[in-house]
């Protein structure tokens, strides 16, 4: 079975309220043909808008986090309820940001990941390895262990509807891209952890994108691969113009 291609901007801490607008309303008609999936995850204050502006379109909206909690004394948290009353249907979990500057660990990307899952969000797990580590030839130790110890306890069921993001750390926001061989060998990697979690049937259904200064020059060559299946794209998003490009890559 085919996986379908899903690509995402994820906006970070960038775009108020006007600005999303203005970038949607650009970028609406520049994908409207898309064969891929697109969505945007976006800052929790654009959601609401951003949801109303791209019903009835290709477009689907997500969040940057949801908290693990159902609701009660969690200061600054956001719900999956709430997430999902504003309009979201992806959340992006366990991004190498949130794990570098705001102590995102494996066991709590597990706990956000299974009140998404049980809510009904669709979460994009980040996974990851920083410069550091792959040179001292830890990639897939590090990457084998945010996988088992982030998807800990699922059913193959819910691994099915997980979305990975396979992020190195020294490509994000560096220009740097990982080349399409270095992302393919991981990814595929990451397929095979997936069918000894669950199984591999189950791993195959698994889409696994590939973020890290991905953009409108470098997409097709790492589409190209075969187990990428897709992007999670963060500079090149805030121009609709260049994540219209990396959407419509297969034109
Ligand atoms: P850049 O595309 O800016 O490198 O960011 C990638 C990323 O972190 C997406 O989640």
């Amino acid at each position: 079975m085919a996986r379908k291609p899903i690509i995402a901007g994820n906006w970070k801490m960038n775009m108020t309220k006007v600005e999303a607008t203005a970038l949607i309303e650009e970028l609406k008609p520049l994908v409207v043909g898309a064969k891929c999936e697109v969505a945007i995850c976006v800052p929790y204050t654009d959601i609401e808008t951003a949801a109303a502006l791209c019903k009835g379109t290709n477009i689907k909206v997500g969040a940057e986090n949801v908290a693990w909690a159902e609701k009660g004394a969690f200061t600054g948290e956001i719900s999956a309820d709430m997430l999902l009353e504003a309009g979201a249907e992806y959340v992006i979990i366990g991004h190498s940001e949130r794990r570098q500057y705001f102590g995102e660990t494996n066991e709590s990307v597990n706990k956000r990941l299974k009140t998404a899952l049980a809510k009904g969000l669709k979460p994009i797990v980040c996974v990851g390895e920083t410069l550091d580590q792959r040179e001292k030839n830890r990639t897939k130790s590090v990457i084998r262990k945010q996988l088992v110890e982030g998807l800990a306890d699922l059913t193959a069921e819910d691994v099915a509807k997980v979305v990975i993001a396979y992020e190195p750390v020294w490509a994000i926001g560096t220009g740097k891209t990982a080349t399409s061989e270095q992302a393919e060998e991981t990814i595929k990697f990451c397929r095979n952890v997936l069918a000894k979690i669950a199984d591999r049937k189950t791993a195959n259904k698994v889409r696994i994108q590939y973020g890290g200064s991905m953009n409108p020059k470098n997409v097709k060559e790492l589409m190209a691969q075969k187990d990428i299946d897709g992007g999670l794209i963060g500079g090149a998003s805030l121009k609709a113009v260049d994540f219209s490009q990396v959407v419509n890559y297969q034109d």
